[in-house]
């Protein structure tokens, strides 16, 4: 299904306040540095279709079905795929994802309780078979992680300490299922620590 060349596709997952923007943009320094082409995007909003639907999935002040929610974020991955990941993968390039396929599965289906068998699917159609060769979720307590949020909360940032749990879970239960590809670090540490094992992981396979 898949149709790629060269490049590295890593994603980077868990809840908000994980600290995943913090950890890119070391990890980007570092990379460049090393004189390896990188590029960093994100999901929702990576591609400019993408932009829309983040607006919308993020700050949307009615009513949103979950449903919808679901193949908004399923809309701008379709596309984000194509578009951006796909194209610098075959340049050659070490693509930084914030948030992909994992995303969906931890909120839509553990967070808000949505059928991850038909998530899975959806995913594969989405992406046309192409998934990250690594995938980092970022471990924290959720008490922590609100607490580095602070009081300015997006459409999902709003959801309860519930919510957030089961997304949390979501993600520890995923890193088990695929243990190849997602590996766990723990962001309860500070920043230097947190780096130091996403360097460990990311030596590894550049
Ligand atoms: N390991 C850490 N320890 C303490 N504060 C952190 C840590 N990682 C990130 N932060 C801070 O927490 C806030 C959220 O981090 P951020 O990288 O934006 O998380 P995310 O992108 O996963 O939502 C930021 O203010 C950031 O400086
Ligand atoms: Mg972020």
């Amino acid at each position: 299904m898949e149709n790629r060349k060269n490049g590295l596709f890593i994603s980077f997952e868990g809840i908000d306040g994980c600290g995943k923007t913090t950890q890119i943009e070391l990890l980007k320094k570092y990379l460049d540095e090393k004189k390896y082409e990188t590029i960093v995007t994100l999901e929702p909003g990576g591609c400019e279709i993408g932009k829309n639907l983040r607006e919308i999935l993020l700050f949307h002040k009615g009513y949103v079905s979950d449903i919808a929610e679901m193949f908004l974020y399923l809309a701008d991955r379709a596309q984000h795929i194509q578009e951006i990941v796909l194209k610098n993968i075959n340049e050659g390039r070490i693509v930084l994802c914030d948030r992909c396929i994992d995303s969906t599965v931890a909120y839509q289906g553990y967070g808000r309780k949505g059928n991850i068998e038909q998530i899975n699917l959806l995913n594969k159609i989405a992406t046309n078979g192409i998934e990250p060769d690594l995938t980092i979720v970022f471990d924290v307590d959720i008490e922590t992680a609100q607490k580095r949020i602070g009081n300015t909360k997006d459409r999902m940032e709003k959801e309860g300490i519930e919510f957030h749990k089961r997304v949390r879970e979501g993600y520890l239960e995923l890193a088990k299922k695929y243990p190849k590809r997602i590996k766990v670090i723990n962001s309860n540490q500070e920043i230097e620590k947190v780096f130091s094992d996403l360097k460990s992981i990311i030596d590894e396979i550049i």
